[in-house]
This record gives C-alpha cells, structure tokens and sequence, in this order.
C-alpha cells in the first residue's frame, strides 16, 4: 500500500478537521492508499511521530465526525523554529517511508514546508487555509469564512449594546497585515469605520466622521473595527501599547477619540482574539475544504508535486506553489471594488 501524510501547520481555523476527513475518505476509499497523520506539523516531522487516520481508527464515531469539529485533531505549531533543525526534519520524514505529503497550512507555514520539500525531494501537494485570507492565487481559503461570520455575530452584538447606551464600540480584530477579515466583517457587519492596515487614515478623519454621523442621523452609536496591523494614524500623537500586530491598536485607536473628540464620547473597546479561530466551520468552509481535500489528494495519486489546490472561477484548480509564494501575502487592494463599496455606503475607510 502507498504511504500519504497529512499534517496541519500554522495557526488553526475552523475547516481543517474537514479536509482531513476529506483526505482520508478520498485516499482510502477511491484509491485504498494508507493515510497518516503527522502531529504538530514539523515537530511530529522531526521526531518521526505519526498518528493513524483510517476510516474507522479515530474514535467510536469514526472519521466522518471530523466533518463539524473545529480546530485540528493533528495538532498544529505557529511561528515554529524549523528551519534550524532541517536535517532532523528531513530524517524524520525518511524514516516516516511516506511516499507523498499533503501539507494544510497558511503563507508562512507553506513556504517553510516548500522548503523542506525542495531539501528532501518529497512528493508534496498544499491546501490553502487561514484566516487571514492572504494567500495569494486563490480566491477562496479555508477558514475565512467561519472567521468572517464569527466577527459579524460579535458586530450584531455590539450593536445593540452601542445602540442602548449611545457608545462607540470598537472592535480589533485579526488578519496580520493583511485587512481582509476587518474588511469583509466590517462591511457584512454594518461597520461605520473601518481600519485596515492597506490604507492609511487619519484620527481627524475619524472624530469628523463620528461628529457627522451624529449630527446627520441623529444617532450617537458607532461601530469600529480595527485591524490588528493598521500601522500609526499620520496626525497621531499617542503610542500604542507596541507596533507589532496583537498590540494594542483598537485600544490606540480608543484613546486617540477620546483626546480628539469634541463633544462627550463614550468608547469602549471589544479585542476578539483567538475567538476568531475557534467555532464549528461554516457550510461555506465545509465545502472547500472538502473539495481541496478530494483535489489534493487527486493531485497525489496522479504524481504531481510543488502544487497547492486553489479555487478559481468556481473550481478547483492546481497552481504552482512557488507562483503562490511569490505572490504572498495577499494585501487588501486600496482600489478593490470592496473597498469603494464600504466608501460609497458612508463608511469612513481612510484616505
Ligand atoms: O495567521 C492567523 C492569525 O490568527 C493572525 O490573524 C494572528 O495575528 C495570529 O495568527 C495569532 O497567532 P497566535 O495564535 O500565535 O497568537
């Protein structure tokens, strides 16, 4: 029998526990190859570790329960240091006799595997997963979605409680440097302002806007959502906590309204965090990952390798994965047809 690892790699989003299921069905029941799980990404790699994956091997429920659980059974590592211990990894998968890997993972994560794969001459196929939606060559990727409805159900919430006590709420969110997810949440969500780190603002066009939308609709709530990577406002005059993503900057950007406001201003800021990550995946994160799973392992089986499965047009297509990395991260386009969607609804998105 043939020998396919899967492992998971990178931060964890809903959709992941999905493809796996997606991998093993396909492999075992369309081509009868042995499917094992690698724990931890690399570490599982580096110490040789597998976990096995059959139809029926995983609990009393069998693999198809996989199907709703969130997070990843495999486990998975973020920022790992593996490119340091190289020779390890790639001694480790040797003694693992696979003859092809499926890697799930996000930019980072992908081009590290790239790299070893390259080293070791692996057969290797990549699915495209993150909640940041900033790999390149790909219109859809699991977990974006689930994340999106997560931060919107969050957005409604606010809403109410801003709109009963005349509050303006602001709402960080995720997504590194890219600002995809505040984007789309905050258009989906009803946001008044959006912070996303592609386009730069002001803290005067932020308090104009807010003494606008009091003054024009008689309506002393806002909802604000804030990308964890915006980077400093050009007229700012405080600092954040630190620069870096997760430091703070829906909090900076709470301070910065409360100094400029002219008029009395109750803010408070909601961080969302690792919330974004966790959850049932959604229909829409069920069927991709289903459906790059099913791809990846055709891939596999007809001997490709250095590809990753990508949604084009309503399919599933291969891309080089060199081309992928190339081209990552994905940035929100400044001029993209979203964010003049956001502007021509009255939200105030920056410059
Ligand atoms: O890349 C996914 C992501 O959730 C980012 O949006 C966020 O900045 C980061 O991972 C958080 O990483 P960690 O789980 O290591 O804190």
């Amino acid at each position: 029998k043939k020998r396919l690892g899967i492992l998971t790699s990178g931060g964890d989003c809903p959709g992941l526990n999905t493809a796996i299921r997606a991998v093993v069905s396909h492999a075992t029941l369309s081509y009868d190859w042995e499917v094992v799980g690698i724990p931890y990404a690399t570490t599982g790699l580096l110490e040789g570790k597998t976990v096995p994956l059959s139809m029926h091997g995983l609990d009393l429920h069998g693999i198809d329960t996989l199907l709703c659980i969130g997070g990843t059974i495999l486990g998975s590592i973020n920022k790992g240091d593996t490119l340091t211990h190289i020779d390890e990894i790639l001694a480790g998968y040797q003694a693992l006799e696979l003859d092809a890997l499926i890697g799930i993972g996000g930019d980072g994560s992908l081009a590290i595997l790239k790299e070893l794969q390259s080293k070791g001459d692996w057969q290797f196929i990549a699915i495209p997963k993150t909640i940041d939606h900033d790999v390149a060559l790909t219109e859809r990727v699991v977990g974006f979605d689930t994340a999106v409805n997560t931060i919107v159900d969050a957005l409604n919430r606010l809403t109410f409680t801003a709109a009963s006590h005349d509050r303006v709420m602001i709402v960080e969110v995720m997504g590194r440097t890219a600002g995809h997810l505040a984007l789309q949440a905050g258009i989906a969500g009803g946001a008044d302002i959006i912070l996303i780190p592609e386009i730069s603002y002001s803290i005067q066009g932020i308090c104009q806007h807010l003494a606008e939308l009091r003054d024009r609709n008689w309506r002393r709530f806002a909802i604000v959502v804030v990308a964890e990577g915006i980077g400093i406002a050009e007229d700012s005059s405080l600092q954040p906590a630190c620069e870096k993503p997760s430091c703070g900057m829906g909090q900076y950007i709470a301070d910065e309204i409360r100094r400029c406001s002219t008029y009395p201003i109750d803010v408070r800021v909601s961080v969302l965090g690792h919330i974004q990550r966790g959850g049932i995946p959604s229909a829409s994160d069920r069927l991709i990952a289903t459906a790059f799973g099913k791809a990846a392992v055709d891939l596999v089986v007809s001997g490709h390798t250095g590809l990753m499965v990508s949604w084009q047009n309503g399919r599933v297509v291969p891309v080089s994965l060199d081309l992928v990395l190339a081209k990552s991260p994905l940035l929100v386009d400044p001029n993209s047809f979203l964010v003049e969607t956001a502007r021509c609804l009255g939200v105030y998105v920056g410059k």
